[in-house]
């Protein structure tokens, strides 16, 4: 027994030898000292020693045991060191090397702009007023004095979700929650999101912005309409700026005007900037209708208005002569970052 003692920790120190890992190193002291090891499989014949035998080979047998622990405990300090060494090596960090690039994002031209017309705005003591882009067929048509047989109300122009609800072909109806929620004096612009049957091309997109505009106090007048608006192009295009304001219909202001500024290319020569007419529509607008007042619970004897409304994606592509509109729509880093 004491010979078979020796040939196990004779093979299990040259086994030693060639240990790497800690894997192998846990195989191998499982394969010696473990419950079913090579060395436990001996001690099980130490029932068959004479009593003076067995407590010299069962001294004989903790030495082998203690032994073959010592071997294992030294390779492990030896391999966590190796281990140690591989994985630095393979995390050696060169600080010379170029760090990666960080891609931060840019404003898009839509808010660039966006944020020019509302410090336009506020500038003159208009607050900004939300509106939620599913709104109430009633705020969106009914209440803004649309008769029921108005071409924009028809299926194949308007998104309904049911009978009663849209998504808002304009931001007019901000108008009436505005009218309905505060008592005049009332100055608001409303920037957001509109939605039309449109089939999406250069100039056509099913969704696009709208700022609507509504002043609402005793002796508003069409003259303050007219001066807010021209100071506005004036602040935009520059001081050189015309205005020029055309009758219109819209069905919730009367009068109602289109508004167009002198080209801001040519100055007003005509280009083909401005198709040689020397002007640029930039927006509707008008003084707000009685019915409209009414029937959002203001007293039209008592109080009148003007109201606006102006597309920014057709003036953000004016100022940056974009020509196709699915460009801002595709947030493609490499255009938003040009402006
Ligand atoms: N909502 C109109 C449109 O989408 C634009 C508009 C015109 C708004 C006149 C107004 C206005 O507030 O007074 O075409």
């Amino acid at each position: 027994m004491r010979d078979k003692l020796q040939a196990i920790l004779k093979s299990a120190e040259e086994e030693i030898k060639i240990v790497t890992s800690s894997e192998q190193l846990d195989e191998f002291r499982v394969k010696y000292l473990g419950k079913k090891g090579v060395l436990k499989e001996i001690l099980k014949g130490m029932g068959k020693l004479s009593n003076e035998e067995r407590p010299l080979i069962g001294k004989f047998a903790n030495e082998t045991r203690e032994n073959i622990e010592k071997h294992i405990e030294s390779m492990k300090e030896r391999i966590k060191s190796i281990e140690l060494e591989n994985q630095l090596l393979k995390e050696d960090i060169d600080v010379t090397l170029p760090s990666s690039e960080i891609n931060i994002g840019h404003k898009h031209p839509l808010n660039v702009i966006l944020d020019e017309i509302k410090d336009i705005f506020i500038g003159m003591g208009y607050k900004v007023a939300e509106g939620p882009e599913v709104d109430t067929v009633y705020n969106n048509f009914d209440a803004l004095n649309s008769p029921k047989d108005h071409p924009s109300r028809s299926l194949s122009d308007t998104f309904y979700i049911n009978e009663e609800l849209l998504l808002r072909t304009q931001t007019s109806p901000v108008q009436v929650r505005t009218m309905k929620a505060n008592n005049p004096p009332i100055k608001i612009i409303s920037p957001g999101r509109c939605f039309r049957y449109d089939e999406l091309d250069a100039t056509h997109s099913p969704m696009f912005h709208q700022i609507e505009g509504l002043v609402v106090d005793e002796d508003v007048t069409m003259a303050d309409l007219k001066g807010t608006l021209d100071l506005f192009a004036k602040r935009l295009f520059g001081e050189n700026t015309k205005t020029k304001f055309r009758p219109h219909y819209f069905p919730f202001t009367e009068p109602s005007a289109e508004v167009d500024v002198s080209c801001f290319k040519c100055g007003g020569e005509g280009c083909k900037f401005c198709s040689n007419t020397g002007w640029i529509e930039i927006l509707g607008c008008g003084m707000v209708h009685p019915n409209v007042l009414e029937e959002c619970d203001i007293d039209s004897k008592k109080y009148s208005g003007f109201a606006f409304g102006m597309g920014l994606d057709r003036i953000t592509m004016l100022k940056y002569e974009i020509d196709d509109i699915r460009l801002l729509f595709e947030n493609d880093i490499r255009f938003i970052k040009q402006f």
